[in-house]
């Protein structure tokens, strides 16, 4: 299966011109949502969208009618095909892997549930402090190899000039998910231990960094284009706390992936957090929307790129008022390099698919009026 390797490791072309010649780039390396995530011009702004391969898609229902969500994720033909599937339906800029954050946590030596819960459960759920010495090493190339396939399926179905997006939680939200056994209100647990055992936590939090290093990398060797770091529940912390328990291990973890690979630094609740999560590292900040994108823009300052940041819920209402909410985001990004639009959050499953399509071909439209 040919799959496509990143420019720094494409072989020298053969050529019988003396002059050294650049080898050529594959397609997706000129796309719209590349451009932006490198801050350089675009002809229209690129749009995807987080959970754009979920529940308001009759595809995926259809699929899910006969098989539990983690068996989909485990079946690289069936999670490649979702991929694929979804990013063409709505036109989007990108396809996300089909997967999900919490697939780690099984080789980490938890069970996972997703139909259990108001959200996904995971067992046991991770309290004593004697546990956590005897976390095993995460061996991805073997227990997440079904990953790594679906990577390499995908990107050989996409159309070669359409970019797609690995991802994986960030350590505080997957160390959130593991303390708390599932989603929590107040993350009482998860800071108890953070403030009562500071030794331990830094302990996790460094073991959750080394395995989730090793699973970014599996999937950008398998093909993946730009990595989104997930820390969905970052915005429950103070920033003091923030800056003391998790921006040094994020800062480990974006250290520990390749140069020339764009990562997204995406988090929610986080308007408080957001120079912190610039300073801890992404080349692109995801923003969800609560906070206005101009300013938060203003803040993060002129050479950030920043991604963003429709309220979900939006997509619920009538067409005329989709158009003014994209008009008014993209007003905000007032034309400046590195923007990729984006919602606040992830799509909600009754979500009318048309909304979902009309809103990329608003994107696109309007932000080539602006330009
Ligand atoms: O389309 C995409 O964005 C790619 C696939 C994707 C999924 N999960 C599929 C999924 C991605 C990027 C994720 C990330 C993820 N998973 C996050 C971070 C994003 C966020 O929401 O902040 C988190 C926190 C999880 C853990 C998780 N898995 C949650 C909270 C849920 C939702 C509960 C629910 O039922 O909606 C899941 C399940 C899940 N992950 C579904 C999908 C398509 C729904 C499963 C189903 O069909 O029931």
């Amino acid at each position: 299966m040919t799959s496509y390797k990143q420019p720094d490791t494409m072989p020298e072309l053969r050529t019988t011109n003396p002059e050294p010649r650049a080898p050529s780039l594959p397609p997706w390396h000129d796309s719209r949502f590349m451009r932006a995530c490198r801050r350089q011009p675009v002809d229209a702004t690129p749009v995807w969208l987080m959970r754009q391969a979920g529940r308001y898609l009759k595809e995926y229902r259809a699929l899910r009618a006969s098989t539990p969500f983690l068996e989909l994720c485990k079946n690289p033909e069936l999670a490649a095909e979702l991929t694929v599937m979804a990013a063409k339906r709505i036109g989007a800029d990108a396809a996300i892997l089909f997967a999900d954050l919490l697939l780690i946590a099984e080789p980490m030596g938890f069970r996972i549930e997703y139909d259990k819960g108001p959200g996904p459960l995971v067992r046991p759920a991770l309290r004593s402090g004697t546990s956590l010495t005897h976390l095993p090493e995460v061996e991805s190339q073997d227990s997440l190899a079904y990953v790594f396939e679906a990577v390499r399926r995908a990107r050989a179905a996409l159309d070669a000039s359409l970019p797609l997006i690995g991802f994986a939680g960030a350590p505080f939200t997957l160390a959130s998910y593991l303390i708390e056994g599932g989603p929590s209100k107040t993350f009482r647990h998860t800071k108890t231990l953070m403030f009562s055992d500071a030794g331990e936590w830094h302990a996790l939090m460094d073991y959750l960094v080394r395995n989730l290093v090793k699973y970014t990398r599996g999937q950008i060797e398998a093909g993946v284009q730009a990595v989104q770091i997930f820390d969905s529940w970052a915005g429950c912390l103070a920033p003091a706390h923030y800056r003391e328990f998790v921006l040094p291990h994020m800062r480990q973890f974006f250290a520990g992936l390749p140069q020339g690979v764009p990562t997204i630094h995406f988090a929610t609740g986080a308007g408080a957090l957001l120079k912190d999560m610039q300073d801890a590292g992404g080349d692109v900040i995801g923003l969800d929307f609560r906070v206005s994108l101009g300013e938060a823009w203003n803040r993060l300052g002129p050479q950030a790129a920043v991604q963003g940041n429709l309220d979900p819920t939006v997509l619920f209402a009538g067409s005329p008022y989709i158009r003014k909410q994209v008009r008014s985001i993209l007003s905000e990004a007032a034309g400046r390099r590195g923007h990729i639009f984006n919602l606040g959050h992830g799509v909600l499953p009754e979500t009318p698919v048309e909304h979902v399509t009309a809103l990329i071909e608003m994107v696109h439209e309007e932000s080539q009026v602006l330009r």
